[in-house]
């Protein structure tokens, strides 16, 4: 296997010791770019750290984002051909942040390569090939990770204490949803997240897949699982072939349009092993909430609440409070985990792509020291096994158990 990592000589003034991790990424548009500039950040954001890492290639279709990558982000060089990527001796982590159905043949390559691989979510774009990668990447023996970047906002991971401490007495029902504007207007171009061809399943792929793992975190596993989904906007205009589309690009009134062929809504009702019930919601057309990656956890002595829309606010209820009993804010800080590596003091707040910073330090850290990382691969497939009983209720109508899809 290659994918040992070098240390480097010690700056001369720390006097420490860090290892180079040799970095490739394949996809340069909004993921990519934002990972290429978390390992650029990390350095001045983790004093403490035990690794430098070091932008060695990056593979995009897109010519004028090789040049982008190489000339204001630093890369040593670029190419359209992502097998460069996994094949150049200097790379110890792919980070592969393509369009989803090319994730499982970049992450087989990278992991016969022996690097190690960070996938962006959902890791390929059926529950079919997110157990493939997974099965791939074990038997390499690499350490993987997946884009589940919300795990690492500061107040999500108090909630996660909060919940686990028994603070909120026993969990009863929990509530997530991923409402996004992205697709809500008719006007949004066909770019390849509404295409099952390119992106595989929609919204249970694309939102949903958050959602339920953030859920996976804080309750643990899903048990049974009944839902619903459709598609709302079923035509859309095609991307100007000139540039490559955007997440957010829009057409004009009159231009050809192509066919959506996945998923714009899902909903699901579950059952978790702990006994508390949940409901899950995830929509790209729905107007009015913008980017509300939210969950509410409810239980027998408080709740709390949390919304992406204003990352650094916690809402809490605890009944202890007796008279005085309301959610309160908790505002973000420099007292939550990660938080004061940006920012010091209390409700000066973090961002996005500090989520972002967090997950590829984490990860970085896992590779430096050579242990397996979470969310890896493993936590990809927990989640496609939910997604796959999801898809099964929708054809039967019915309740449908979990089934742990992993393979042997
Ligand atoms: N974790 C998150 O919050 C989050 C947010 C957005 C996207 N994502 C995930 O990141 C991945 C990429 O999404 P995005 O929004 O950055 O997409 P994007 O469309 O902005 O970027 C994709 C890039 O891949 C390039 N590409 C296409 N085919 C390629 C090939 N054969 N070789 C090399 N490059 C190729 C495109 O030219 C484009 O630059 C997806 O898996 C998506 O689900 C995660």
């Amino acid at each position: 296997m290659s994918a040992a990592v070098q240390p480097t000589a010690a700056p001369a003034t720390t006097g420490r010791a860090r290892r180079r991790i040799g970095v490739g990424v394949i996809g340069f548009g909004w993921l990519g770019q934002a990972h290429s500039r978390s390992m650029l950040r990390i350095p001045t954001l983790f004093g403490e750290r035990g690794f430098d890492p070091e932008l060695v290639i990056c593979a995009d279709t897109a010519p004028e984002r090789i040049d982008d990558a190489v000339h204001s982000f630093g890369f040593a060089r670029g190419t359209a051909e992502w097998r460069q990527v996994v094949e150049d001796p200097g790379v110890d982590l792919v980070v592969i942040a393509a369009p989803n159905m090319l994730h499982v043949e970049l992450v087989e390559a990278a992991a016969a390569a022996g690097k190690h691989v960070f996938c962006e979510k959902p890791v390929g774009g059926t529950p079919e090939q997110t157990v493939r990668a997974e099965k791939a990447a074990r038997r390499a023996g690499i350490i993987t990770g997946v884009g589940y970047n919300y795990r690492w906002a500061p107040l999500v991971r108090h909630a996660a204490e909060l919940v686990s401490s028994g603070a909120l007495g026993e969990i009863t029902n929990y509530r997530g949803r991923f409402f996004s504007m992205y697709g809500s207007d008719p006007l949004g171009v066909l770019s390849w997240r509404f295409l099952v061809d390119q992106a595989g399943h929609g919204v249970t792929t694309d939102l949903m897949s958050h959602s339920v793992d953030l859920a996976h975190l804080l309750l643990g596993p899903i048990t049974r699982v009944v839902g619903t989904t459709e598609t709302f906007i079923r035509e859309r205009p095609l991307p100007n072939p000139s540039r490559p589309p955007t997440h957010y690009g829009r057409g004009r009134p009159g231009d050809p349009t192509g066919t959506v062929t996945n998923e714009d809504y899902a909903g699901m009702l579950c059952e978790f092993a702990c006994g508390a019930r949940g409901t899950f919601e995830s929509s790209r057309s729905i107007v009015g909430p913008e980017s509300q990656m939210a969950f509410d956890v409810y239980g027998t002595r408080g709740a709390l609440g949390w919304n992406l829309e204003k990352l650094n606010e916690l809402q809490v209820y605890l009944a202890e409070d007796g008279l005085d009993t309301g959610y309160r804010t908790v505002f973000g800080g420099d007292r939550f985990p990660y938080h004061g590596h940006f920012v010091p003091g209390s409700a000066n707040g973090i961002g996005f792509e500090d989520l972002v910073v967090i997950e590829d330090y984490e990860f970085c850290r896992s590779v430096a020291e050579g242990r397996r990382h979470r969310p890896g691969f493993a936590e990809a497939v927990e989640w496609v096994s939910v997604q796959a009983a999801l898809l099964e209720s929708v054809k039967t109508g019915r309740w449908e158990h979990v089934v742990s899809l992993r393979e042997d």
